[in-house]
């Protein structure tokens, strides 16, 4: 069962930690920061990855729950995820161009680290539905 590494968009802006930087996982491993801000989680093959994080009971951002509004997306920082072609937020450029997956209709193809509550990026803000 593949694991989630997470880790809060508003932990990495409010501590300027980089981004995309593994590294910046093992920060966050040192740091000593609530469940709901970095933990890991194991997310079953029935299971998308949002569907995991409500079932550790993680606040993470949400509306549709079908790969339509924006509201949950996440950056891949490391691993593979396999995401619903269905999916009407992203184009599949935007898709290829950026690591960011949308958890509500997302599952890990292998161990993940993961940065979730990126609809806040500017480059995301103006277009989450
Ligand atoms: S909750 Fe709307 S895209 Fe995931």
């Amino acid at each position: 069962m593949p694991e989630v590494e997470y880790l809060d968009y508003g932990v990495v802006e409010e501590r300027e930690w980089q981004l995309e930087a593994v590294s910046t996982f093992e920060k966050a491993a040192a740091a000593d920061l609530d469940g709901d801000e970095y933990g890991r989680m194991a997310v079953s093959e029935t299971e998308t990855i949002l569907d995991a994080a409500q079932r550790e009971g993680l606040g993470w951002s949400m509306k549709c729950l079908k790969g339509g509004c924006g509201r949950c997306s996440a950056l891949v920082v490391d691993g593979e995820v396999e995401m619903d072609d269905e999916q009407k937020f992203f184009t599949r450029a935007d898709v290829g161009a950026r690591d960011i997956c949308l958890p509500c209709v997302a599952s890990p193809e292998t161990d993940l680290k993961l940065v979730y509550g990126v609809s806040e990026l500017d480059s995301l803000e103006q277009h989450v539905k």
